[in-house]
């Protein structure tokens, strides 16, 4: 879908401006926004490019710049980092070779560090795009990024 399409499925209200930017980040495989995108929803809005670029720098789950097709987002609340932070990035690294706020050099993967995720009483807990990965452990981990792995190899 164009870009333009992405946008004009919502009614042209400021309200509307986080879904709207939700929806073009998410459109893009490198999962971030570009200028052109910035100055449509400014102009689809009708506001200056300025405010729609503080929304977006304010917000971390958007970025303006490129990012893996795989976004991982590790929780660095308090709970999950009493529980496994520590081991969490570990494995990660383990598993991917980087740490948070760091790509991949194939842009696969990104890791970032995120304000509490919402599942606590089951932390620690990371999600991976749109999916959360709760009671993570070393095996639990090796998993998830071996089927990514296997999933991504069979769509190429
Ligand atoms: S503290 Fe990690 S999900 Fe809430």
């Amino acid at each position: 879908m164009d870009k333009s399409a992405i946008i004009s499925k919502f009614e042209p209200q400021k309200d509307n401006m986080l879904n709207i930017l939700h929806e073009l980040q998410n459109s893009n495989p490198q999962n971030f926004l570009t200028t052109e995108d910035l100055k449509l929803v400014a102009n689809y809005l009708n506001t200056t490019y300025s405010s729609v670029y503080g929304v977006v720098k304010y917000y971390s789950m958007f970025s303006v710049e490129p990012r893996g097709k795989y976004l991982i987002r590790i929780c660095k609340s308090p709970l999950c980092n009493m529980v496994g932070d520590k081991s969490v990035l570990n494995d990660i690294k383990e598993n991917i070779g980087i740490g948070i706020g760091e790509t991949t050099d194939d842009l696969m993967f990104s890791v970032e560090a995120s304000e509490c995720l919402g599942h606590c009483a089951e932390a620690p807990v990371m999600m991976i795009n749109e999916g959360v990965y709760k009671n993570l452990d070393s095996k639990k981990i090796k998993d998830i990024f071996q089927n990514i792995k296997l999933n991504h190899k069979n769509t190429d």
